[in-house]
């Protein structure tokens, strides 16, 4: 969408209007989603598995997160991109802001890190350094060796009470938005409530601000193992343009994500 800015997906929130996106790691397929309207694009390190055939996000380096931002930069020269800090970038906070600088050099708009309390030094300064911080907590694939696999986050009360506290944290830091990944609808629901930026969620039910999905998963394209929070929009359309436009509607009108895409 011509011109998106964090402000205006911050009013959007507050109008209580979803926001849609999708990842995006090309000119072309960032082109087509710009030109059917999506609020903005997120060139995630899911392209380890999606475009690189990994097993998980870890081998992703920042210099391959930066190749294709400029793609995607190319392709949609006014959309609002938000870029992944591959792993270990945050390492310090001082590391973190100079890969950060790296992937604002190359036209993201923002930068996404998986991380809650432990990164708020880092945020903060990123924020300082004129660096927009989106935060990412739930499920964060970079642990995924920590957590023993992809599972659902937040299920017992304590751990939920965490995530609620660590998305509290971050937001007081200088995050301006947060990725909510694979956790029950009312953890979702919690947490957009409590904060005043945009609550994105993948697998956190229909109740956060708006939606993300790996594009290779909206159109059908992973054919191994399926999320269950994952919708194939292909399906039930005749070409690329309109199942990214079903999406898009389906977010709006919160018909997608379904009770059947959601954890309980
Ligand atoms: O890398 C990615 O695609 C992501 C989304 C799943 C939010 O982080
Ligand atoms: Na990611």
């Amino acid at each position: 969408m011509a011109g998106m800015t964090i402000s205006k997906l911050i009013q959007k929130k507050a109008a209580g209007e979803k926001i849609t996106s999708l990842t995006a790691y090309d000119a072309t397929f960032a082109k087509l989603f710009a030109q059917c309207g999506i609020d903005f694009m997120l060139v995630g390190d899911s392209l380890g598995n999606v475009v690189q055939g990994q097993t998980s996000t870890l081998p992703v380096t920042v210099e391959q997160i930066v190749y294709h931002t400029e793609a995607v930069r190319r392709g949609a020269p006014d959309a609002f991109v938000i870029a992944d800090m591959p792993f270990m970038t945050c390492a310090t906070p001082e590391q973190a802001c100079l890969e950060a600088a790296k992937l604002m050099r190359a036209g993201a708009n923002m930068v996404k890190l998986e991380g809650g309390e432990w990164l708020v030094d880092t945020i903060r300064m990123l924020v300082e350094r004129s660096v927009p911080v989106c935060a990412h907590l739930g499920l964060m694939p970079q642990s995924v060796n920590v957590l023993g696999g992809y599972k659902v986050q937040g299920r017992e009360q304590a751990m939920a009470e965490n995530t609620v506290r660590q998305a509290l944290a971050v937001q007081q830091a200088g995050a301006q938005m947060l990725v909510l990944e694979c956790v029950p609808t009312e953890l979702g629901e919690l947490i957009s409530s409590k904060l005043s930026i945009p609550v994105i969620g993948i697998g956190a039910g229909a109740k956060t601000d708006g939606q993300i999905l790996v594009m290779h998963d909206m159109f059908g394209l992973n054919s191994d193992y399926i999320p269950k929070f994952v919708k194939n929009f292909l399906a039930e359309t005749s070409d690329l343009t309109a199942a990214v436009q079903l999406y898009i509607q389906q977010v709006k009108d919160g018909s997608f994500p379904g009770p059947e895409h959601s954890f309980e």
